[in-house]
């Protein structure tokens, strides 16, 4: 699909349909309004008339449009206009694709842009615009051998205000684009089945994303390398499988400098969790397939960031194995030494998350990180705690956890913050080990973060727990493709962060 930008007049623009806001109050845009001049009035009647209330979400189809360039009219209802939100907003324009979706056209033009949205400007908007247009338009047929039954528009054009700056509109699109293919390629990865998505597919993937990019360095460690190492606990994972574990590691330099400090962003890579011989019961065990979405999240970020290019320095790491019950697997009881020196007692080997993710942090240690963000489906309790709306925080940092609850928020892909407290840290205390890899019923997601934290110690570390937001079961089974809008707001955050900080450098020489 083509996206450009348009500032002609959405009235006179030649195309089979323009994509038109109608407030709740019946009230209409700039664009808007010359569209219902040129047309002799035709929408203004259809609101006056009460075909068309604007509820928020609702559209209608003009589907003669005499007088303008365009062949149709899509009206879409933002609801009331002093109650229109970031989320109201995106919802309203996810409605048109869905319409525009079932419409066979070939090319569309979307004049959203003028809506008025309180604090937000039209390069929001059209950032806004641009990623939902990708994600709204996503459909994954890998699988399917009649491939999609939808036939989507080809060009999309979306209307810029002709009174301001052009090139902050192409960047913007350019934006939108970017996340939205970030995640989509997160979906793609996480519903990829688990015979094709192997840790040597995340790998080869990593690989493919980077490879004629000189912004980047891969390197993909094997279980030689890591034996060498001495990552004991993360290749106890992968002992029962005949796929083999990998730690995959992409380098990213986007700053000035080079040798400022990187930010850190490790995924866990399970590629599927079969619990191991703690073996899950057998329903529902199809969805383990997405226990690498904290990988997928980390690609889909990787993928935004080629090509948005922020200036700032970044690690991208990602702990894959496959958790399956074998005579070669491990057993519970079993000790291993980490990484770090530390002994691991596995009284579960279904809590493995945790088992590759801190030999991986011990590994993120090399790169003197500014911040280390892990992103995991790890316990089945954060599902408990929060649903599957909010993607589960905790940190050893403040600072960290309030810039990413900010990401969060701006990126409509919110995370809630749980205790760290000390006290939850006795619950791991081993008979045997350093430690044991369980900490009981009470508080899973914490005790897992305190056994992450153990080798967090060096850096601000955060933990994003997406076992309840990184798919949807059921019918519309599949991945989400969060925290991407999260992770990505907060890198863009970051280097925003950094400009300041420079300049403030800059005037104090
Ligand atoms: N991948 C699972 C967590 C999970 C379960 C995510 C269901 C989403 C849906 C993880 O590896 C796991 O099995 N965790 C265990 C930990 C327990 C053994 C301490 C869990 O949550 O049951
Ligand atoms: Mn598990
Ligand atoms: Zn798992």
């Amino acid at each position: 699909m083509n996206f450009k930008l348009v500032t002609n007049s959405p009235a006179l623009t030649e195309t089979a349909c323009v994509v038109l806001p109608v407030m709740q109050e019946g009230s209409l845009t700039f664009s808007g309004q010359a569209l219902d001049k040129a047309t002799e009035s035709l929408v203004s009647q259809i609101i006056d008339r009460g075909d068309f209330k604007a509820k928020l979400g609702k559209t209608f189809l003009l589907a003669f449009a005499p007088g303008a360039g365009a062949q149709r009219i899509l009206l879409v209802g933002m609801g009331k206009e002093d109650q229109l939100t970031d989320a109201k907003f995106r919802k309203a324009s996810q409605a048109a694709y869905d319409h525009l979706a079932q419409l066979s056209l070939h090319d569309c033009l979307i004049a959203l842009a003028d809506t008025p949205l309180k604090n937000r400007d039209s390069s929001w908007k059209l950032r806004l615009l641009a990623e939902v247009a990708e994600t709204s338009f996503y459909r994954f047929t890998e699988f399917k051998s009649q491939g999609s039954q939808d036939e989507l528009p080809a060009e999309l054009s979306f209307h810029w205000p002709e009174n301001q700056d052009s090139s902050e509109g192409e960047k913007a699109l350019q934006a939108g684009q970017a996340i939205g293919q970030g995640k989509n390629l997160a979906r793609t990865l996480g519903n990829r089945p688990g015979n094709i998505c192997t840790p040597v597919h995340l790998a080869e993937t990593a690989l493919e994303l980077t490879g004629k990019d000189s912004a980047f360095t891969t390197s993909i460690l094997d279980e030689e390398q890591m034996a060498e190492l001495g990552m004991h606990s993360l290749l106890s994972v992968g002992k029962g499988s005949a796929q083999p574990s990998r730690l995959i590691v992409v380098e990213y330099k986007g700053s000035k400098n080079p040798d400022d400090k990187p930010h850190v962003l490790l995924g866990k890579g399970i590629t599927f969790d079969t619990g191991g011989i703690s073996l899950k019961p057998g329903e529902g065990m199809d969805e383990m397939k997405f226990d690498m979405c904290g990988a997928a999240s980390v690609l889909g970020t990787l993928e935004a960031v080629r090509q948005i290019k922020p200036k700032i320095n970044l690690v991208f790491m990602i702990a894959a194995a496959e958790n399956m019950p074998s005579s070669t697997a491990s057993k519970p009881g079993d000790i291993y030494t980490t990484l770090s020196g530390k002994t691991v007692e596995v009284l579960n080997t279904d809590a493995e998350g945790r088992l590759v993710l801190c030999d991986a942090l011990t590994y993120a240690e090399r790169y003197n990180p500014a911040s280390v963000v892990d992103i995991a489906t790890l316990t089945g309790a954060c599902i408990i705690a929060l649903g599957h709306q909010a993607t589960g925080l905790l940190s050893n940092d403040d600072d960290l956890a309030a810039a990413l609850l900010k990401a969060g928020q701006k990126a409509e892909d919110r995370a809630w913050q749980l205790p760290l407290w000390e006290e939850f840290q006795e619950q791991l205390d081993s008979n045997f080990a350093d430690m044991q890899n369980i900490g009981g019923r009470p508080a899973g997601t914490i005790t897992a973060a305190c056994f992450l934290s153990r080798f967090a110690e060096k850096f601000r570390w955060a933990h994003l727990d997406i076992a309840g937001t990184a798919w949807h079961s059921g019918k519309q089974k599949g991945a989400t493709g969060r925290p991407v809008g999260l992770l990505v707001q907060y890198l863009l955050d970051l280097e925003t962060l950094g400009d300041q900080s420079s300049e403030e450098t800059d005037s104090e020489q």
